[in-house]
């Protein structure tokens, strides 16, 4: 079963060279996740889909929030448990978290029920094919209820909507050096792309880009509103691409 894209050019603002360009994709998601070129998403009812071409192929299993980055494709489903796509296949992974995150340098990391942040390395992660293989996850001190990993950094969001970066992660250290960073703002969720960039939405439905980001100065300048993205849930960038889940689930491709 393939539901194939139907794309719908949304806006085309030839006048402002700097605003991004949005297109519609056929489909709806409740959530997406994009890195390393590849594109997976979940939808209200569980569903798993990846995208292949121009068409949203189904994966097996039921998950309600999938990732993918350097390390894999990762994801939770509804009772919190953690799975890792071995050959096809999701298979489970010791622990327990409500959101998870593949977008650091080949560690993975996410956030429990109760927001407690934890972190795997890499010498877990890459190599995980199954019950018997080693899991030791670090936690980090602090409550966090939405986290992402780039290679500059990762950034997480509180209950309060609160903003915080944490540097110097690694393969080898996913749990970084010294203590948080909050940064200005508000937010209800973050994600960092492949290349470091940082995109969010608050809790009114507008999205967000950090800019001045670099590497001697990884929690960036400021704040740019994306107003082409409309109101929206979620999204995820890579390779030039923001991915938006607006606030009634549809798919835009914004460049
Ligand atoms: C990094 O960004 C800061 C501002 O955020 C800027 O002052 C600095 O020159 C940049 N450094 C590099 C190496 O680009």
């Amino acid at each position: 079963m393939r539901a194939c894209v139907i794309a719908v050019l949304l806006q085309l603002l030839l006048s402002d060279s700097q605003a991004m360009q949005c297109r519609e994709v056929a489909g709806q998601l409740r959530q997406i996740d994009v890195s390393v070129g590849q594109v997976f998403g979940t939808k209200s009812d569980d569903t798993v889909l990846t995208l292949y071409g121009d068409c949203w192929i189904p994966l097996p299993g039921s998950l309600k929030h999938v990732t993918v980055g350097p390390s894999g494709v990762w994801g939770v489903d509804s009772t919190n448990v953690i799975f890792k796509l071995v050959n096809g296949k999701w298979v489970e992974v010791p622990g327990q978290l409500k959101q998870i995150d593949a977008g650091g340098d080949q560690f993975i990391a996410g956030v429990s029920t109760v927001e407690l942040i934890y972190c795997l390395g890499k010498e877990a992660t890459v190599g995980y094919k199954g019950p018997g293989s080693p899991t030791t996850w670090q936690g980090l001190l602090g409550t966090i209820k939405y986290y992402s990993c780039g290679p500059l950094g990762c950034w997480g969001v509180n209950a309060a909507d609160d903003i915080f970066v944490r540097k110097g992660v690694s393969p080898q250290q996913c749990q970084g050096t010294g203590d948080w960073q909050q940064v200005d703002g508000k937010l209800s969720m973050i994600e960092v792309g492949s290349e470091g960039s940082v995109y969010g939405v608050n809790a009114a439905g507008d999205v967000l880009r950090r800019d001045g980001i670099n590497s001697s100065n990884p929690a960036g300048t400021g704040w740019t509103l994306i107003s082409e993205c409309g109101k929206s849930n979620h999204v995820s960038f890579d390779l030039g691409h923001l991915w938006v889940i607006t606030n009634d689930n549809r798919i835009l491709d914004c460049s």
